[in-house]
């Protein structure tokens, strides 16, 4: 989730660096920085934190005249985010920005230390640039090194590379995460979105995957694996806010997509052939626990309650879940062999936090589960894992209560083997539909226009009953919590088997159930709830792998062998619902009435 520029030409190149990365800090501020190659001279400044603090390091500097620049904004995924973790990364005459992952970084680097080459920072970006510069060291041609650097990479990238070695020219190249290229009358531009270079650029070419190349006397050479190719520029928009949307109507639905890039971040570097590793937890923190009680609000809250099945289920380990502001005033027991966990999104969250000063006041260990490092929770507790879900701008949360659900998933793991309840086959089962998640979080078109086209049957009526079973049962209140912040209709999230016992006097049909209907756990019993229901005419729209006679509507999903595969899938249909019908009563999405992203007061 981090950010990219570059610029060849002869505007001032701090100015332009530092503006484009500003439309790009939303993807990332844990660090900023920018190289430039001016008069034939090899400069880099970098500073951690917000952007302000690189302008504030560049005040006294100016480049005038022809030049190369590069700049970045950092969300750390590899190593803390430190100045030496923050991009530019140097080689000895090079400088490197990146934004994805390079999954072959350790062997690479490995390699790379057995020639000699030293490494400064933790990061897999410092990789690209002294394989390129070891490769160039020995052929003496920088765009021949660049070619087979970029051969050698697995994972996903977009790079850019300026070098001393050719300092009239940038390289570039993208596989899995985006990139453009902008022209303005001899100027060029690079960018991971197109928001950085509108009002600069009014041509626009969007790199494909595996496509690369350089400047040659302010021309682009593009290629790809079939050697030098031809491109056509666009016509680029002169508008901002669609832009920042990547061309989705809101950012709720921008982010609803991302889900599946996103969940490759939150896996990265935790999963491996044995099981799973957490860098960030020392196992100390686990000596004596025999307990784990999670708090949390709302989203978070909910992805608390899915944790407290899969803990219970893997781990073996006793697990309460409670809501931060109700904990804060019950005088809880709390025993020192509970390890206290709390989730957040914005890590800012009042109850939260005091929740958390609580549970340390007593003597308990702290894990926080966060999305935003430096935050007050993370700041609070002995030990966090950020889920990196990147910036959330839709206030109705969508990819961070995904991460948040996958690094309990993970967590739940790495605890069932510690504790030595889970069998080797078991957990490669498990590792197995970990790394299969992106795909069941990517949204299919057919069946967004699917939802798009149903949604209009669910515009009115009485309420919405979301009901599923186990973990769908979580996914349940939550599927109802986005319907309710963005459409302002009535709907409640109810564990399917709970239903006879009140709430199914208010069955008609105005009365809408989504009925969440995995194949993987208790399909049988699931089903006979929602027939229990129909019996009554309810309107029910089920959601399912398997055919469902008696809905209304329904809503094909895969056939999964995990429930957790399951589980996103459906998740991602209930945010598409919400979106759908929020649209369509002409709500603001992005800015429900009443809410606020980060809520720090109690
Ligand atoms: C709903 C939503 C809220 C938050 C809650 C806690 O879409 O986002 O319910 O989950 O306010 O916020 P965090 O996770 O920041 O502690």
């Amino acid at each position: 989730m981090c950010g990219i520029v570059g610029y060849y030409g002869n505007n001032e190149k701090k100015e332009i660096l530092i503006d484009g990365l500003r439309e790009l800090e939303y993807r990332g501020y844990d660090s900023a920085g920018i190289a430039l190659i001016n008069d034939n001279l090899l400069n880099h400044f970098k500073a951690i934190g917000k952007l302000d603090n690189l302008a504030y390091r560049m005040r006294d500097f100016n480049s005038s005249g022809f030049g190369v620049a590069i700049g970045h904004t950092r969300w750390a995924t590899h190593g803390k985010p430190t100045e030496l973790n923050a991009h530019p990364h140097l080689g000895d005459y090079s400088f490197v920005v990146h934004n994805g992952i390079i999954e072959n970084y350790k062997e690479l680097k490995e390699t790379l230390k057995s020639d000699g080459v030293e490494f400064l920072s933790q990061t897999d970006t410092e990789t690209i640039v002294h394989l390129f510069e070891n490769i160039n060291n020995q052929i003496d041609n920088p765009f021949e090194a660049f070619t087979q650097t970029i051969n050698r990479l697995e994972g996903a990238y977009a790079t850019l590379i300026i070098s001393e070695a050719m300092a009239d020219t940038i390289f570039f190249a993208k596989y899995g995460s985006p990139m453009l290229i902008g022209f303005n009358d001899g100027e060029i531009f690079f960018a991971s979105s197109d928001t950085p270079i509108i009002g600069k650029a009014n041509e626009v070419y969007y790199l494909e995957d595996g496509e690369y190349g350089y400047i040659v006397d302010g021309e682009i050479k593009l290629f790809d694996k079939n050697g030098a190719k031809e491109f056509k520029r666009e016509r680029l928009t002169p508008d901002k806010i669609l832009a920042q949307k990547d061309g989705y109507r809101f950012f709720m639905e921008k982010e609803i997509y991302e889900q599946s890039s996103i969940m490759s971040d939150t896996i990265m570097g935790r999963v491996n052939d044995n099981g799973v590793d957490f860098d960030e937890i020392d196992d100390s923190i686990l000596d004596g626990i025999d307990e784990i009680k999670i708090c949390a609000c709302g989203t978070s809250y909910h992805s608390a309650l899915t944790g407290a099945y899969l803990l219970e289920r893997s781990a073996k380990i006793r697990t309460s879940v409670e809501i931060a502001s109700e904990f804060r005033y019950k005088d809880p027991l709390l025993s020192n062999k509970t390890l206290f966990i709390t989730i957040s999104q914005s890590g800012e969250t009042a109850d939260t936090l005091e929740a958390l000063k609580m549970a340390k006041k007593a003597g308990l260990k702290s894990l926080s589960i966060c999305n935003v490092d430096n935050s007050s929770i993370v700041r609070e507790s002995d030990i966090t894992i950020l889920t990196r879900a990147g910036i959330e701008k839709g206030v109705a949360s969508t990819k961070a209560f995904a991460t948040q659900v996958m690094v309990l998933w993970l967590f739940s793991l790495y605890l069932a083997k510690k504790r030595d309840k889970i069998s080797p086959e078991q957990l490669s089962n498990e590792i197995k539909a970990i790394l299969h998640s992106p795909t069941s979080l990517k949204v299919d078109d057919n069946l967004h226009s699917k939802i798009h086209r149903l949604s209009k049957r669910y515009l009115h009526g009485h309420g919405f009953f979301f009901i599923g079973r186990d973990i769908f049962y979580p996914l349940a209140l939550e599927g109802a919590l986005k319907l309710k912040e963005i459409s302002y209709l009535h709907a409640e999230g109810y564990p399917a088997g709970e239903m006879k016992h009140g709430p199914i006097a208010l069955a008609d049909s105005e009365l809408f159930t989504i009925a969440l209907m995995p194949q993987t756990l208790w399909y049988d019993k699931i089903k006979s709830n929602v027939e229990e229901l129909s019996a009554r005419d309810s309107t029910i729209l089920a959601i399912s792998p398997l055919d469902f006679e008696l809905a209304d509507d329904f809503i094909k999903t895969k056939e999964y062998d995990h429930p957790m595969l399951e589980f996103f899938e459906m998740m991602v249909v209930t945010q598409i619902l919400a979106l759908e019908i929020s649209i369509r009563l002409g709500n603001d999405v992005d800015m429900p009435r009443n809410l606020a992203k980060s809520v720090t007061v109690e």
